[in-house]
């Protein structure tokens, strides 16, 4: 069988940031209105610094505002909120984003809860959630988003497609799941009980592994042809001693037997940001009473 066609995250991301930034400028033109991003990083992990500039970087290039609020690893729980307050408060702030993890003097649910949903663009609050689930239009987590898009791209028609998801996080899983099933696709969830795993990841049309566990999805998990979309980014050291970034699915296994599969780095990441911009363009629209764009 030839090898799975690989899905380009990079290049589908930069069609929709570019997208976003057309509707950015004529918003500017049109209304006066320019988007605003607030990202709050507390402390000092590197993947997470990473991550900020790279979402703050995105969302200029964009034509976006963005605001970037750098707090000390000691930050109490009680300050964060009092920030996230002038957040919710501030005319130039339309999309609040405070990157997870948070350290564990602060509790992330007491922070996300705070943040009004309106500006919540990671779509982390339990309204957006809540409004996800009923079918309500909601802001809706990114990288589910960007998950679905990909496999889209892929398949054309997700209906009638069984889907598996390995992983039940609040962040991927669980909301996945809900977009899933709005795509009208059969739906299994797995995770870290789930008994022999890789006979249920084998079902799968649709494969989606969110598990943080690296290169965990081997080739015989795999239904042959079936569309992989790798959420994980997971660091490791290869046999020269050099870090590299791998994903939650052997990838190298992977291809031989997949149809479709997203690589790591390239796939999913660039979608997330690019869904960030899309949830905070829509969030701006949104809080000046515009009509949404499809
Ligand atoms: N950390 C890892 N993924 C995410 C995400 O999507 N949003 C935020 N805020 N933090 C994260």
């Amino acid at each position: 069988m030839a090898d799975a066609k690989i899905i380009d995250g990079k290049a589908l991301a930069q069609d929709l940031r570019a997208q976003v930034a057309r509707s950015v400028a004529e918003l500017k033109q049109r209304h006066g209105l320019t988007p605003g991003i607030a990202v709050v990083l507390v402390g000092e992990d590197p993947a997470s610094r990473i991550y900020v500039r790279n979402k703050a970087k995105q969302a200029v290039a964009a034509g976006m505002a963005s605001f970037v609020h750098k707090l000390g690893a000691d930050t109490t729980q009680a300050d964060l909120l009092a920030l996230i307050d002038r957040l919710n408060a501030d005319k130039q702030v339309h999309g609040i984003l405070v990157q997870l993890p948070l350290p564990d003097q602060i509790a992330a649910d007491a922070v996300i809860q705070a943040i009004d949903p309106a500006k919540d663009v990671d779509g982390f609050h339990a309204i957006n959630t809540g409004k996800l689930i009923i079918g309500l239009p909601a802001l809706a987590p990114c990288t589910p988003v960007g998950c679905v898009m990909l496999a889209k791209h892929a398949l054309g028609e997700l209906s009638g497609a069984h889907a598996v998801v390995v992983g039940r996080s609040n962040i991927v899983g669980k909301p996945l799941a809900q977009l899933l099933l709005r795509e009208n696709c059969t739906l299994t969830i797995c995770h870290s009980r789930t008994r022999d795993l890789a006979a249920v990841t084998a079902l799968g049309d649709i494969l989606i592994a969110a598990a943080g566990q690296p290169e965990m999805v081997k080739g015989g998990w795999i239904k042959p042809g079936a569309c992989v979309i790798d959420v994980g980014i997971n660091r490791v050291e290869d046999a020269a001693g050099n870090t590299k970034l791998v994903g939650d699915v052997d990838f190298a296994q992977a291809l031989k037997v997949a149809g479709s599969i997203t690589p790591v780095p390239g796939g999913v990441g660039p979608m997330t940001i690019a869904c960030l911009l899309r949830n905070t363009l829509r969030a701006a629209r949104a809080i000046a009473g515009l009509e949404q764009e499809q």
